[in-house]
This record gives structure tokens, C-alpha cells and sequence, in this order.
């Protein structure tokens, strides 16, 4: 089990040991390279997260809080207004990097809600207890996470083929992630699955992040293009999908990695169970429904670009680069959180969540 371990255990993201910086794997280098950055300036944290050195949208957040934490540390101010002036620039400059998962807000919002709950405290007190939010951020991850695997799990059966698309591993989360953790927490409990991983165009988070963590953990996988998973399921070689998520509207709609929405129409005609995985952190009860999600549109150089030796289009083609879609929520089986597994009508089952 040393090598499942090995997986779920990596430490994607965590505070320096002095707590004057934020450690992660820089994930662009992955699978080649396992190179572990510090980041210590505003400027690193807003590339770091928008470059997708981590991503995945629970580790962005968990990221995030760090990283205030760490720029907090920074700020010489003489007193609470100066601090928070400050502290609010600093945290709408790390908010502006991405904005489509709603955990880089969430968690932000959480560290700021610290600090105002506390401005009759020094600013050392502050600190102490930013500390102590950012840390909490992190640990409820690798429970919701833990809890959200075994949910996902009580969905499938040894030996059953999965489909995931992205990655939302350890990688991306904590520990054995969302959409892999079913997959991860099988493996450790001596299950087989047959997986097959979308390479995930145009940034290949299926190739180089999902097949790499499953592969080094033992399970059987497969990586396939993203226009093979029509053959593979009219194949008859999946029995369920598995994908994370980036936000959630109250009305059940998903936002995750773009082509997502593209596998849950061909699961519905193919009538295999589509199942979204997810914190309650990226559920977003203020965001009516898909409609009012934001899609980040990246550049067209990593569609052009970015793997090739040579340019695969003219430098004058258009190129329409969304990095998100969204899954209408009469597509998704069920969305599986920490606190239990939601079906139709999401409206009423995400609500109950919050209750
Ligand atoms: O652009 P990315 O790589 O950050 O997008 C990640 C995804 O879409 C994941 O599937 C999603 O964040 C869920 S991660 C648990």
C-alpha cells in the first residue's frame, strides 16, 4: 500500500516550516519533473495560481489561504486600519488570478472574515489566528475529501470501468482528492478498477496529472484522447464517470474543466451514471445557476503552441480558448459532497447541505 501512499500523500501544497512562505510542486513540470517552489510575494502566489503551477480548485484555495497568511506577515502598518487596508488589497490581488473556482473566494473570504471579526485584537493575535484558519482550511480538505471518496465509492463496484476527465486527484485537493478519490480509496482497500483518463486538451491535466498519479499508484489505467470517449463507452467498458468540479450554482449546473459537459451528454446517451464530486467549499449557493458563472478564456498559445516543436496553426488563426464548461444539472446523476450525496431536484438536496 506504500505506493498508493505515496500518491495520496504528497504534499501538493503547504506552509514553509517558518511560515514565511508557501511550498508547492510547480505542476507544469509534471509528469517529467517533481520540483518543489516557494512562494513568498504577491507577485509569485497570482502567477503560481494563474500559470496552474497548482490548480485543481480545493488546492487553489488551500494555496491561497496560505498565501495571505504569508503576505499578512509582510505588512508593517501602525495600526488595525493600516493593517486591513493592506491585507484587503493584497487578498482582491490573489482573488483577481482565476475566476472560476469559487475556493480561491471562499477561502480569501474566510481569511478576511478573521480579521475583521477580530480588529480589537493586536495585529499579532490577528496573525496567530489567521494562522490557525489557514491550517483549518487545509485539514477540513483531507477530511471532505476522505468522506466525499467513500460516498463516490458506495457508487461503483470491483472491477467496474470509470471514466474521469481533468484531474481532480491529490494533485488538485488533498490527499485522495474528489473526482479520483473513489479510485485512490478502492485501490487502498484492494479493489480494481479499469480507468480511463481523458488527456484533457488543450493543457492535458488528464495526461500528465490523472494518468501519472494513478499509474504510480497501481491502478489500471488507460489514457485516452478527449474524442475517444464516445468508443469507449459504446465499447461497454465504462460503467460510471467520475469528475470533480470548479462551482456549483444552486441549481445543480457544474462548472469544470472545459469538456466535461461534452462527456456527461455522451454518458446520458450511452445511460451510464455521471457523477460530480465536490467540497461544499465549491458549492456556490449565491450563484443562481451555470448561466452566472464566470469562464475564465485563456490564450490561444496553448492551444497553437504550447506541447509542439513547431506551431500547429498559423500565428493568424482565432482561437476561442474557454478553460471551463458547464454541465447542466439534467445531465449529472449525482453531485457527491462531504456531507452525503445529492440528487434531482438539486435545488431542494443542495440546499439541505447548508441547513
Ligand atoms: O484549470 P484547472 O486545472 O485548475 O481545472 C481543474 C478542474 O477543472 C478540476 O477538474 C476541478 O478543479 C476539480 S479539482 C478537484
Amino acid at each position: 500500500m506504500d505506493e498508493i501512499r505515496k500518491v495520496t500523500h504528497i504534499d501538493n501544497v503547504r506552509l514553509s516550516d517558518d511560515g514565511t512562505s508557501v511550498v508547492i510542486i510547480d505542476q507544469t513540470l509534471l509528469p517529467g519533473e517533481v520540483k518543489y517552489i516557494e512562494l513568498n510575494t504577491p507577485e509569485a502566489m497570482y502567477d503560481a495560481i494563474y500559470q496552474l503551477k497548482i490548480r485543481g480548485a480545493p488546492a487553489i484555495g488551500i494555496c491561497a489561504g496560505y498565501g495571505i497568511y504569508v503576505l499578512a506577515r509582510q505588512i508593517k502598518a501602525k495600526d488595525f486600519d493600516g493593517f486591513y487596508s493592506e491585507f484587503h488589497r493584497l487578498k482582491e490581488y490573489l482573488n483577481s488570478s482565476r475566476p472560476t473556482a469559487v475556493n480561491l473566494s471562499w477561502a480569501l473570504n474566510r481569511m478576511e472574515g478573521v480579521v475583521t471579526a477580530n480588529r480589537e485584537k493586536p495585529v499579532e493575535d490577528i496573525l496567530a489566528l489567521l494562522e490557525k484558519e489557514c491550517r483549518a482550511i487545509h485539514e477540513e480538505d483531507i477530511r471532505m475529501c476522505h468522506a466525499i471518496s467513500e460516498y463516490g465509492l458506495s457508487l461503483v463496484k470491483d472491477g467496474d470501468g470509470i471514466l474521469t476527465h481533468c484531474n481532480a486527484g491529490p494533485l488538485a485537493t488533498s490527499r485522495y482528492g474528489t473526482g479520483q478519490g473513489p479510485i485512490l480509496l478502492g485501490r487502498e482497500k484492494g479493489m480494481n478498477f479499469r480507468v480511463f483518463a481523458d488527456e484533457t486538451r488543450p493543457l492535458l491535466q488528464g495526461a500528465r496529472l490523472t494518468a501519472f498519479e494513478l499509474q504510480r499508484a497501481g491502478v489500471d489505467v488507460t489514457l485516452i484522447c478527449d474524442n475517444m470517449a464516445s468508443i469507449v463507452m459504446k465499447n461497454g467498458w465504462i460503467n460510471a464517470c467520475f469528475v470533480g468540479c470548479d462551482r456549483v450554482a444552486a441549481n445543480g449546473d457544474a462548472a469544470n474543466k472545459i469538456g466535461t459537459s461534452g462527456v456527461a451528454i455522451l454518458a446520458k446517451h450511452y445511460g451510464i451514471p455521471f457523477y460530480v464530486l465536490g467540497p461544499t467549499s465549491t458549492i456556490d449557493m449565491n450563484c443562481p445557476t451555470g448561466d452566472d458563472i464566470r469562464i475564465e478564456l485563456r490564450q490561444p498559445e496553448e492551444i497553437k503552441t504550447k506541447w509542439y516543436a513547431k506551431p500547429m496553426a498559423l500565428p493568424e488563426v482565432k482561437c476561442y480558448n474557454p478553460a471551463f464548461d458547464v454541465t447542466d444539472h439534467s445531465l449529472i446523476t449525482a453531485i457527491i459532497t462531504e456531507k452525503g450525496i445529492c440528487r434531482a431536484p438539486y435545488t431542494e438536496s443542495l440546499a439541505a447541505l447548508f441547513d
